[in-house]
């Protein structure tokens, strides 16, 4: 059994907005031909034999946000092998302002598949960026236990993409500093080309990598707090960036920051026509994370060590998130129960229940959900 008395004691913000999935229909859309199925604004346990479908299903309500999803696969793996029809998802939200419908799929338009059709209330929209300031989404995966192990550039990009959901423009902003990266780098290749050109692309870099940094830095002061206030059996994680302009933003005003950054830019010009790199800025920060009762990074710690450190942080992030944009985000768990031990998989439940959000679990056993299964649905693949 859950305990009640902790399921009340954590608040969550009261001022949230609901969000959650009302029903979901997929059309070609991998495994499933047209599959269609309501839900209850309630947490949702999903069971199914190996290769049912359930975390295709994830994978579907995963691309309500910007990006290529939870797997993070290219388009054309999620079209069905066996349906002629292009693939979609189409999923009605409730939310504080009334039904919202999402559509995504496969657009007719882009032979190369290069990208997909995004539609919000039946209004074709351009780019996805707009689902960004619909819905917020979590999600916790196994293939993401490898991240703390990893290097720089993998922790790097996925602490970006949950500043996507907590900070809709961070995607605009990672977007504009590669693209004067790349730009810059073509530049250098081409024989340095126009001096005026390459200050200005210096410039763009200079001046977004700032803002990527501060937007950084401000979703690390949100978890530092989310963690701080979480009690229970998750290890709590100590975390910092390493970077030019985030350690700098403690002491140092922006402006003298992007100067600084425009100089070493400038000075850096013909070692990185050489290695072919950009040697400094913004895409060579790092996320530190350490397990704080152990005081050990968490690339040194052990692979269920890094699990529970993955778990708490994501948990610290739903909060941070339902703080920042006053909404509740959805939170996707793919397989992650069945490796946890009662009294963790007890914590987990509670905490979700308490946070109130709308929870997708799979896995392959209902028996490992029995806690929780009295105060959620159960979907069977
Ligand atoms: N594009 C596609 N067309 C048809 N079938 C596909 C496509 N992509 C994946 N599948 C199949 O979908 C099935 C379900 O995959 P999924 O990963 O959702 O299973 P699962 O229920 O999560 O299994 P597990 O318990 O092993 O994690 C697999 O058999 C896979 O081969
Ligand atoms: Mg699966």
């Amino acid at each position: 059994m859950l305990n009640p008395v902790r399921l009340h004691s954590i608040d969550s913000d009261d001022a949230a907005h609901s969000v959650s999935v009302a029903r979901v229909s997929l059309t070609a859309f991998r495994n499933y031909g047209n599959h269609c199925f309501d839900v209850s604004p309630s947490p949702i346990v999903v069971t199914g034999a190996n290769g049912s479908g359930k975390t295709n299903l994830l994978e579907a309500i995963s691309l309500l946000v910007p990006g290529r999803g939870l797997r993070r696969a290219e388009l054309t793996d999620l079209q069905s092998h066996f349906h002629a029809e292009f693939w979609a998802v189409a999923i009605q939200m409730r939310t504080a302002f009334g039904p919202l419908m999402i559509g995504t799929g496969r657009n007719p338009n882009e032979p190369d598949d290069s990208r997909r059709l995004v539609h919000i209330d039946g209004k074709n929209i351009r780019g996805q960026h707009a689902l960004a300031d619909h819905v917020a989404m979590a999600w916790i995966t196994p293939a993401m236990d490898r991240i703390l192990a990893e290097g720089a550039g993998t922790r790097r990009k996925w602490f970006d993409r949950l500043v996507y959901s907590f900070d809709p423009a961070h995607a605009g902003r990672i977007a504009r500093y590669e693209k004067a990266m790349r730009e810059r780098l073509k530049l250098l290749r081409e024989g340095m080309g126009d001096a005026g050109w390459l200050s200005a692309l210096e410039d763009e870099m200079a001046q977004t990598g700032v803002a990527i940094a501060a937007a950084r830095r401000h979703l690390l002061r949100q978890l530092r707090t989310a963690i701080d206030e979480t009690e229970g059996v998750f290890p709590r994680a100590d975390l910092a960036l390493k970077g030019l302009a985030e350690e700098a933003l403690d002491n140092t005003p922006a402006l003298l920051i992007e100067d600084r950054l425009r100089g070493e830019l400038g000075a850096a010009r013909s070692d990185d026509r050489q290695t072919g790199t950009c040697a400094i800025g913004a895409h060579r920060s790092d996320l530190i994370v350490i397990h704080r009762a152990k005081n050990c990074p968490a690339e040194l710690c052990s692979t269920g060590e890094q699990k529970a450190l993955m778990i708490a942080i994501m948990l610290a992030y739903v909060r941070a998130i339902i703080h920042q944009r006053q909404m509740q985000p959805l939170f996707l768990l793919d397989d992650i129960v069945a490796h946890l031990d009662d009294t963790r998989r007890a914590a987990l439940f509670e905490e979700i229940l308490a946070l109130g959000v709308q929870a997708w679990m799979t896995g392959t056993d209902a028996d490992d959900f029995a806690s929780i299964l009295p105060y959620a649905q159960h979907y069977q693949t």
